[in-house]
């Protein structure tokens, strides 16, 4: 490929050091991001900047385990460490409790404090230091999502010479959401710091170059088909673009088709019974749409009592930001509804919903999307939704259906094959439920034929190459009109 070593700068590693008794344990990172840019830098090399998952107050011991973790990946962990009040102030204050609520659409879920703004701009320079220790003041840098807006802007004050690109893995919130934000003139002034920011769909691109306009930002040179040529407040000329990001459709599709699996699949099969599976994978988070995909599961029930003990829902829930108050009572209604639910429904040797709030291993992953007849994938707003990529990858068979939230930026590209639903109307939801489970074979396959060529061709590498590769020709820094 004609990608060489790379620097990626990212809030997570794609390992975390937990403490284990005296000494420490390297866990693998989960989510979207961490996913996707994994097989990047397993393939191409280079460096990765992040947190190691330690804070300074627990002290040390943890360098060496994270050292030699690199050394089995292939390339360099940059660990950046943080004190507890900025970790708390950063990452579960101003990133998790203002910009995930407000960039998804839940602006009353925002608590905005000044002082974890402080915060993030500090462990924004920590980030910043800590890439300019791998790669000094020149070369190619690719900074990561929603945690890092002010590295770029904070390596320039730092004397860096070399592009800057920025990937945003969430949605950019439109114009109306984006107003309320108190410091958004800051966060805009920090993604124009870079050379090339990209997003997931042309929507957000259009959201971002509305905002940045809207509020000062930016002159538009150029704006049509998902790009725009952009200039900042000094002259500089910035691109956008929109940049959907992929999985890795071969090592799914491949470990899917492998024989442990199988196994698995065959064992699953026999702990669920003689019933078709729906599954759902999601982090707990507010904006998977968890409760909304319940109570749509639980109508379409109702409605369809020939379904009833022929389908059995598997809800995988990952744990996540376990200390931010929002994600808090999220488990505990989750829990009531499914406990509801299943109240109403069981019989003597059938309970319609079952779930697992753990992580998984990537072997039993893979047999849970291969066993199920059904995805449910019903964010009501998501950057992208891997989930649902990696459904269709393992679906080996070609033989199960998609459900897909129209909020996903999945959407944009899985439109046709999957069945669309807007997951905040109940009774249509209920509705391509059960038509997803219905559907005749032929259809089944079809679109489901068509949805994995589409993930195959544009897998995480394409995108990969493709946002360096556009990166490596943005203007220079200085070229642009000052
Ligand atoms: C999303 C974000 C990632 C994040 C992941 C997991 O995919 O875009 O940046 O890493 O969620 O969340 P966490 O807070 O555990 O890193």
């Amino acid at each position: 490929t004609a990608l060489g070593p790379l620097t990626v700068v990212s809030n997570r590693l794609p390992v975390v050091m937990c403490q284990e008794g005296p000494g420490w344990k390297v866990e693998p990172g989960a989510g979207g991001l961490v996913a996707a840019m994994r097989p990047i830098l397993e393939r191409q090399g280079g460096c990765w900047v992040g947190w190691p998952g330690a804070v300074k107050e627990e002290g040390g011991g943890w360098e060496q385990a994270l050292a030699a973790a690199g050394e089995r990946a292939g390339y360099a962990l940059e660990p950046v460490v943080m004190s507890r009040d900025q970790y708390q102030g950063y990452y579960e204050g101003f990133a998790n409790s203002v910009i995930w609520p407000l960039f998804h659409g839940f602006a009353d879920r925002c608590s905005f404090v000044a002082r974890d703004f402080e915060r993030y701009q500090e462990v924004n320079q920590h980030f910043a230091d800590a890439t300019m220790r791998c790669v000094g003041t020149q070369g190619l840098v690719w900074v990561h999502d929603y945690h890092l807006f002010e590295v770029a802007a904070r390596m320039r004050d730092g004397g860096h010479q070399g592009r800057l690109a920025f990937f945003l893995h969430i949605s950019f919130p439109g114009l109306e959401n984006y107003a309320k934000l108190p410091w958004r003139r800051e966060l805009l002034r920090g993604l124009m710091a870079h050379d090339l920011v990209g997003f997931q769909t042309a929507r957000d691109v259009r959201n971002f170059v509305r905002c940045a306009e809207a509020f000062g930002m930016c002159g538009v040179l150029r704006h049509e088909g998902g790009q725009a040529l952009l200039v900042a407040e000094d002259g500089r000329q910035v691109e956008a673009g929109a940049f959907p990001i992929g999985m890795d459709f071969e090592a799914f599709s491949e470990r899917a088709s492998g024989e442990e699996v199988e196994r698995r699949v065959r064992d699953l099969q026999d702990e669920i019974g003689p019933y078709r599976m729906l599954l759902g994978i999601d982090r707990l988070d507010y904006t998977k749409g968890l409760i909304h995909r319940l109570r749509a599961y639980e109508l379409m029930l109702e409605r369809h009592p020939e379904l009833q003990e022929q389908v059995v829902f598997f809800q995988l829930v990952v744990p996540s930001r376990e200390n931010v108050v929002e994600y808090k009572a999220l488990k505990r209604e989750f829990d009531r509804v499914v406990g509801r639910i299943n109240g109403r429904f069981s019989t003597s040797g059938w309970q319609p919903i079952r779930y697992l709030y753990n992580r998984v291993d990537p072997v039993e992953l893979a047999a849970l999307y291969r066993l199920a007849v059904v995805a449910l994938v019903t964010p009501l707003r998501d950057g992208m939704n891997l989930v649902a990529k990696e459904y269709c990858a393992c679906q080996v068979d070609e033989n199960g259906a998609l459900v897909l939230s129209e909020f996903a930026g999945a959407a944009a590209q899985l439109g046709e094959g999957a069945v669309l639903v807007n997951p905040y109307d109940r009774e249509a939801t209920a509705r391509a439920i059960a038509r997803a489970v219905q559907m005749d074979e032929a259809r089944r396959r079809t679109r489901m034929r068509q949805m994995r060529q589409v993930i195959a061709q544009s897998d995480v590498y394409w995108w990969a190459e493709r946002f360096l590769e556009q990166a490596q020709e943005a203007p220079r820094p200085g070229e642009g009109f000052a």
